[in-house]
């Protein structure tokens, strides 16, 4: 993935942090109009993983927009390990931190630490997924996570045949056998993207066009703690020999993310389905999320059917943004104060629009815009 600053400018996301001639979108719109940064300030950036390519992208866009702006950063990963991640917080907030973005693990476990920050008198802003469970979530920078589900919802009826591309009817009519597979429930997102999906798919459940064959149709059956490949894998292997085994087909499945749909699709090889739609025993329709690029080229090689793109650039210029805003004694613009209830109380959010990606608009989405070159796209491997 290109991360230079040419590459961003090239693909329209120009970073504007600290110019008083920016036009005031975005998170940082409101309250950055007057004053520069402090340019000593250090911002606590804690990400949830490396294990997943989405998240190094972000902390690596987020730590770049805050030095372009003259930041100090401290960016820390957690292993997907909940103690880990508390205790980064803790530690940013003691070495002085003036603002923190935080990717949160369990987005349910971080209440200390944020009251911890408020006490300080520290910012927090939650980045991508929303802290829950405390007043001091300051502000979230998102996608539209609901629309993601949707737009999984519809890819997978895509793939079915069900719906062309353009939303309008397709000519199949099913009944079509599917499997649902949902995020980690101690993300807040999980439940957006689910309830968004199953927006779009109840009906066709209830009208009987798609059969869950497992019966398997609520989150908590659905869902992958921590969102673990091998545990994805680990279920859809269970699926076909619990239900699949007397000959029956499944023809989609439901993915939230990329990840477990790289497991799904093992598990899917492994019985003798694939490896690609085109072969005589044709690999289901799989969705994804996140654009990774290993999943990219399952979707460039007729493997995964889609995946959904979340520019994580204009994601981490959001939270830089909205850094600066606090920094400067602003309030960052949200374009959002309804949705996000953390369970205390509503918090402004910035949400970014997604993208779903096919076969035939990996150019137009990822190559053309300089997320990834086309040789990356052709490799399956980040340069
Ligand atoms: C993010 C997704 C990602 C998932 C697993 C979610 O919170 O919104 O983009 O696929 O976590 O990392």
């Amino acid at each position: 993935m290109r991360r230079t600053s040419a590459a961003v400018v090239a693909a329209g996301a120009v970073l504007c942090l600290g110019l008083t001639a920016c036009s005031g979108e975005g998170a940082g719109g409101a309250g950055d109009a007057g004053g520069a940064a402090s340019k000593d300030a250090m911002v606590g950036v804690s990400m949830p993983t490396q294990t997943s390519e989405r998240w190094i992208a972000d902390g690596n866009s987020v730590k770049e927009r805050l030095e372009d702006a003259g930041y100090g950063v401290n960016l820390q990963y957690a292993n997907d390990d909940i103690p880990t991640q508390s205790q980064q917080i803790d530690q940013m907030i003691t070495q002085g931190a003036d603002a923190l973005i935080i990717a949160a693990i369990d987005g349910t476990a971080l209440s200390s630490q944020l009251q911890a920050a408020k006490d300080a008198g520290i910012p927090v802003i939650s980045y991508d997924r929303l802290i829950r469970n405390t007043p001091n979530t300051d502000f979230y920078v998102t996608f539209d996570n609901f629309k993601v589900g949707v737009a999984q919802a519809n890819a997978l009826l895509t793939g079915l045949g069900l719906r062309k591309a353009d939303g309008s009817d397709g000519t199949a009519k099913g009944p079509f056998a599917v499997e649902l597979f949902a995020g980690s429930l101690d993300d807040n997102n999980s439940v957006f993207f689910w309830d968004g999906a199953m927006s779009v798919l109840k009906p066709l459940i209830t009208d009987g066009t798609l059969v869950v064959e497992s019966g398997q149709t609520k989150i908590e059956q659905a869902a992958i703690l921590r969102w673990q490949q091998e545990t994805a894998q680990r279920r859809m292997e269970d699926l076909l020999t619990s239900t699949y085994n007397d000959g029956r087909r499944v023809d989609g499945v439901l993915s939230p993310y990329d990840g477990l749909s790289r497991g799904i699709i093992t598990a899917l090889q492994n019985a003798g389905y694939g490896p690609t739609a085109d072969a005589e025993t044709p690999m289901p329709v799989v969705t994804g999320q996140d654009a990774e690029i290993a999943s990219v080229k399952l979707v460039a090689d007729g493997v995964q059917q889609s995946t959904i793109f979340k520019d994580t650039r204009k994601l981490a210029e959001q939270a830089a943004r909205a850094a600066q805003a606090f920094l400067e004694g602003g309030t960052p613009e949200a374009n959002d104060t309804k949705t996000y209830d953390n369970g205390v109380k509503v918090v402004p959010s910035f949400l970014l629009p997604v993208e779903t990606v096919y076969r035939d608009t990996i150019k137009t989405a990822l190559v053309d815009t300089g997320y990834y070159t086309a040789q990356e796209v052709a490799s399956g491997k980040a340069d």
